[in-house]
């Protein structure tokens, strides 16, 4: 199965969220609808609501709380996506100007409130305390990955475990959270449910890691963001950990002078991706995301006798090979 089927499997559904996420971003309040139209209908992949989705069907859940679960993720993540491109000066985000860029980082602030505010809004009114208990903490994550990330800015030497660590919390958490929802829908027993959030937290590892691969060699356009924004913010993610690592000590004194700049310029940033191309760093970073998607493969194996597990491997495989 190849990702363009799940897409087909799961199209009414996302349908049905599309319509769920405009109906909520209503408000008297006018910036808040067209700053969410906005984002929304520059579309962005959806993968989080199409995780909630095929964990419910995997788990045996066809009804309508997988559509409510699945708009409340989307918000949260674009909570946080605006929350996230104030912090990291981002000019672009889903091919066109970020909200910060057209709007200031003010209303990208408070519109990121509203959107937390109304997901714990909507899962107030569903009152699953199971469901709300795993958003609130992968919520909770998110934020601690965001300022964990802030504070090693800069820091060469951070550990990879800490690096994995922010990866988990600001990523890794809401995709876990994600698929432990659909097992709670579908009622899976706890064996299986473990499996299920397995999966999710190693698709959000690997898919953390290759956005951080992506960073420094994706084509713009496709991305739709801009290249090279860590090394600008001097965000030490896998691809710098493991250069510093290998790198000569005058390589090593380039990087630890690019820490303290003012600015990176595309010259600067062209020297580093000749130093990863040197010590091929990419191919790292992405075999290394290769085995979380594999690992994440890995937990669903043993329930996959009538290929129950076949959509969500395809996932795994997307989010390797993705290039946008
Ligand atoms: C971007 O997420 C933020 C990260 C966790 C890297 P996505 O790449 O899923 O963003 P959209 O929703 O498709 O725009
Ligand atoms: C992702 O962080 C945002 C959150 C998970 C909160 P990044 O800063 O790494 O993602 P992009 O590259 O801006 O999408
Ligand atoms: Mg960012
Ligand atoms: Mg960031």
């Amino acid at each position: 199965m190849q990702f363009n089927d799940v897409l087909e499997l799961v199209r009414d559904d996302l349908e049905r969220v599309s319509e769920a996420i405009r109906a909520n971003f209503e408000s008297d309040v006018a910036l808040i609808p067209t700053i969410g139209n906005y984002l929304s209908n520059n579309g962005g992949k959806r993968l989080r609501p199409i995780m909630v989705l095929l964990s419910s069907r995997f788990a045996g859940y066809a009804g309508a709380r997988a559509i409510t679960y699945s708009c409340v993720v989307e918000f949260i993540h674009l909570a946080s996506l605006l929350h996230d491109d104030v912090v990291d000066e981002a000019e672009l985000r889903r091919g066109g100007p970020s909200a910060n860029s057209n709007w200031g980082n003010e209303a990208s602030v408070l519109v990121g409130d509203f959107l937390f505010a109304k997901s714990f809004a909507l899962l107030a009114k569903e009152n699953v305390p199971e469901v709300l208990t795993s958003l609130s903490q992968a919520s909770c994550h998110m934020a601690e990955g965001e300022v964990l990330e802030l504070v090693n800015h800069g820091n060469l030497q951070i550990a990879e475990e800490e690096y994995l660590d922010v990866v988990y919390r600001k990523t890794a958490a809401l995709f876990e959270s994600c698929c432990e929802i659909g097992a709670y829908l579908g009622q899976l027993d706890a064996g299986a449910a473990a499996a299920l959030r397995a999966y999710g937290r190693n698709i959000g590892l690997a898919f953390q890691l290759v956005d951080d691969a992506l960073d420094y060699v994706a084509h713009e356009d496709r991305l739709g963001k801009s290249i090279g924004k860590d090394l600008e913010e001097a965000n030490v993610t896998l691809p710098l950990i493991l250069l510093h690592a290998q790198a000569s000590p005058q390589e090593r004194a380039f990087l630890n002078g690019l820490m303290e700049a003012e600015r990176v310029d595309k010259r600067d940033l062209a020297t580093v991706i000749e130093y990863m191309e040197r010590y091929h760093i990419i191919e790292e970073v992405l075999g290394r995301a290769r085995a979380y998607a594999d690992a994440a493969c890995e937990a669903l194996k043993p329930y996959n006798a009538n290929g129950d597990s076949e959509p969500l491997m395809a996932v795994a495989n997307y989010v390797i090979e993705r290039q946008e």
